[in-house]
């Protein structure tokens, strides 16, 4: 019995906690596709039909399949009433926050992501490795969780941007507009 006891603390613990970003969401969707997860019930004003149907042909381009849930099993294992989480094709959480009324709101939380994704590939995958976790470089730190620990702004501080116009932007020499930058952090958040 004693030994039960904190098992059973633990999983209840475990069950109050918000899906983390870089793990396995609470969901798995079927199909090579992302998944852009909303969860709009109660208080939160849901995205209207027309927007949805708009989005989810223009997500269909960026290889993700739109879904909504309003059930109460939903918000209890997102914690959340009103909320989108992209979920990639592995099933793993990739981003959460709450996109606006529009659907190129919700284009764009996916598309962000994706762009951020493109970048980190071209400047950052050669030390980091494709899914931040690489520790071969001298003195590197793991990026894998990373958006569990710090805010985007302080994984910002921690690129050290060099602003050389408000819209070019250079870390580690490469040069970035201020939304690829955006996207950038916006990826290594989710790794
Ligand atoms: C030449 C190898 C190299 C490249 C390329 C590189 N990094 Fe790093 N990165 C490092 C090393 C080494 C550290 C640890 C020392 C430090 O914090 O600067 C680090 C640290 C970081 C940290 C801080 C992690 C923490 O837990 O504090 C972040 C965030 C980061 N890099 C993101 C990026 C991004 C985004 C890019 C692409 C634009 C990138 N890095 C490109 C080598 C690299």
């Amino acid at each position: 019995m004693t030994r039960v006891l904190p098992a059973l603390a633990l999983a209840a613990c475990l069950g109050a906690q918000p899906p983390k970003l870089g793990q396995r969401a609470p969901d798995e969707f079927a199909g090579k596709q992302h998944t852009l997860l909303l969860i709009e019930r109660g208080s939160c004003s849901p995205h209207s039909a027309q927007v949805l149907n708009e989005a989810a042909e223009r997500l269909a381009t960026l290889e993700t399949a739109l879904v909504v849930a309003s059930d109460a099993a939903a918000t209890a294992k997102y914690r959340s009433e009103c909320a989108a989480f992209l979920i990639d094709k592995d099933g793993i959480l990739r981003r959460a926050g709450r996109p606006g009324p529009q659907a190129r709101d919700l284009v764009d939380f996916v598309d962000l992501w994706r762009i951020g994704k493109e970048n980190f590939d071209l400047a950052c995958k050669r030390c980091h490795g494709v899914d931040g976790n690489l520790d071969d470089y001298p003195k590197i730190k793991k990026l894998g969780g990373i958006g569990n620990r710090l805010t985007p702004e302080e994984i910002l501080s921690r690129v050290y941007p060099v602003e050389l116009t408000r819209d070019e932007i250079t870390v580690r020499s490469h040069l970035f507009t201020r939304r690829e930058l955006d996207a950038l952090i916006v990826y290594v958040s989710g790794l």
